[in-house]
């Protein structure tokens, strides 16, 4: 199960709220990945899907704003992994769905905790340091 901790901020408020609020989708993933198949997740499963899709655009563009406000040095490679991810949520064949077939959405819960545990680790801590600096 998937649960916040202090040790993902980064320091910028806004960003730190994002993040947290991208946890609860994980969560909300988890969950309905947890219940047993029904007709009546197809909606559940696009409404996912969308909110995953709309709300990871936004931060990402937010964060990006920060790159450019900072000097941030890693930009390219920092971009490209937006970039994998927003594709990755864009390809789900949402046809699936209606067979019952969530394996795309257990792939996106995958890369999902790649993200957290990675790309925020790593990616977005370079960001905590160039505010370290600012400070
Ligand atoms: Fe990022």
């Amino acid at each position: 199960m998937i649960k916040w901790d202090d040790s993902f901020m980064i320091g910028i408020e806004t960003i730190d709220d994002q993040h947290k609020y991208l946890f609860e989708l994980c969560r909300k993933l988890e969950i309905f990945l947890e219940i047993p198949t029904g007709v009546y997740k197809v909606k559940d499963a696009l409404e996912l899907v969308c909110c995953f899709r709309t709300y990871i655009t936004f931060h990402f563009y937010y964060e990006e704003m920060y790159f450019h406000l900072l000097d941030y040095p890693d930009l390219a490679s920092h971009k490209l992994e937006h970039e994998e991810f927003k594709k990755h949520i864009v390809d789900v064949n949402i046809n699936n769905f209606y067979n019952e077939n969530y394996n795309e959405l257990k792939t996106l819960l995958n890369l999902s905790y790649d993200l957290i545990f990675n790309h925020i680790k790593s990616k977005d801590f370079k960001l905590k340091n160039l505010v370290k600096e600012e400070n």
